[in-house]
């Protein structure tokens, strides 16, 4: 849920101003709001937003430090689903009381800053696809695990249900726990993370039925593939990861002998399966800053993130893997004039783009999110 309150300032005023006027500003309201205001950015926003994020990381490491950071408000510089997941860590009930009641303000500076994966798996459609499977088999027997890119209803779900939270980082930590507990997984919404780690776990591509919402019955599927599952998968994916193909990497091997390739694992398991490495962007991070200099990469990730440790790792050699310039365009609405005028109409009183998850919602999501942090190690 998000609340659009009454700007003090009028956003159309800040579209005109030049980057030197806007990031002289937004320093100038950092400055002022101290240690007040935290703002966070996802690797994937562009250099010119980063630049001004406090902390930065990967999803994992982005919730958890809404978790444990103490602020008044926090700019989340991201996607939606991240500004709900901060809003309900920052306000769990043992943080609420220790604030004497007062609420951490999580503010998205662009409302249009959406998911299209997080879009593909509606509420209503989970119940009904948890419903139908419950005539197959025995909905007791079954975990639903959620990638934290989706809305808080769906998580909320999962809290309900004896479910939990995984983000790319964790993913299988998260599915071995769900397994210690069920003998089957209910995987969404992103098919990819789930049959990448669940591959690599050992199961097989039979054992995982993919569920499309839109199909007429079994979501597409024979009452025995279903009878025959460990992992159900939510026929969703991420509209950057699925450009990448076994092509790009088959002419990137040719082209360039040693080159190795490192890949998100939103991407399809024909790239996955080939590449040389596969993890969050925070583990393609680490893994380019830890290499050798004269290391050559193709890395199958967001644009935005693949050019940055270009320029900051000079010493080695770095491609974007597809030949098709694929960014993340919901992650782009963040820009430094969206920036500049939330942190303005804080300092005025009057907060814009909060997002406020409900309380019934925030307490269910907040037990399949507080099973995922607990996890060691996690
Ligand atoms: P991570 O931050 O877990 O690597 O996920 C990437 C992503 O798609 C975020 O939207
Ligand atoms: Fe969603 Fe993909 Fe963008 Fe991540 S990169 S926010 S999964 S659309």
């Amino acid at each position: 849920m998000s609340t659009v309150s009454l700007a003090r300032f009028n956003f159309n005023d800040y579209r005109v101003l030049d980057n030197e006027t806007l990031n002289e500003r937004i320093r100038k309201a950092k400055q002022q709001l101290g240690s007040r205001l935290l703002i966070l950015g996802h690797h994937y926003q562009q250099d010119e937003v980063i630049e001004h994020a406090d902390l930065r990381g990967d999803s994992l490491q982005l919730s958890q430090m809404a978790a444990e950071r103490d602020c008044d408000y926090i700019v989340f510089c991201g996607v939606h689903f991240m500004a709900e997941t901060a809003d309900i860590v920052a306000n769990r009930p043992d943080r609420l009381e220790a604030r004497g009641g007062k609420r951490v303000t999580v503010v998205l500076p662009d409302l249009a800053a959406g998911c299209s994966m997080a879009d593909m798996a509606a509420i209503e459609q989970v119940e009904n696809a948890w419903d139908d499977l419950g005539e197959l088999i025995d909905t007791n027997d079954i975990t639903p695990v959620t990638y934290i890119n989706s809305a808080a209803s769906l998580k909320a779900f999962c809290g309900k249900h004896g479910g939990i939270v995984c983000t790319s980082s964790n993913a299988e930590q998260v599915i071995r726990w769900a397994f210690e507990r069920t003998s089957r997984v209910f995987f969404f919404p992103d098919q990819h993370l789930g049959r990448n780690t669940s591959l690599k776990m050992g199961m097989t591509n039979e054992q995982m039925p993919v569920w499309d919402p839109y199909a007429d019955s079994n979501g597409g599927n024979s009452a025995d593939a279903i009878l025959n599952s460990k992992v159900v998968l939510w026929k969703g994916h991420c509209s950057v990861h699925q450009m990448f193909r076994k092509e790009h990497v088959a002419a990137f091997r040719q082209q360039i002998p040693g080159i190795k390739i490192l890949v998100h694992p939103e991407c399809p398991q024909e790239v996955n399966d080939i590449a040389d490495l596969s993890g969050s962007t925070g583990y393609i991070i680490r893994t380019v800053k830890s290499a050798p200099a004269g290391s050559k990469w193709a890395i199958g990730t967001e644009l935005h993130l693949v050019n940055r440790l270009k320029k900051e790792h000079p010493e080695q050699e770095i491609h974007f893997l597809s030949p098709v310039m694929c960014m993340c365009a919901t992650m782009y609405r963040i820009d430094l004039a969206h920036l500049c005028w939330s942190l303005e109409n804080l300092i005025a009183g009057v907060p814009v783009n909060v997002i406020e998850v409900d309380p019934e919602t925030s307490r269910w999501s907040l037990v399949a999110l507080e099973r995922m942090l607990e996890l060691k190690g996690g």
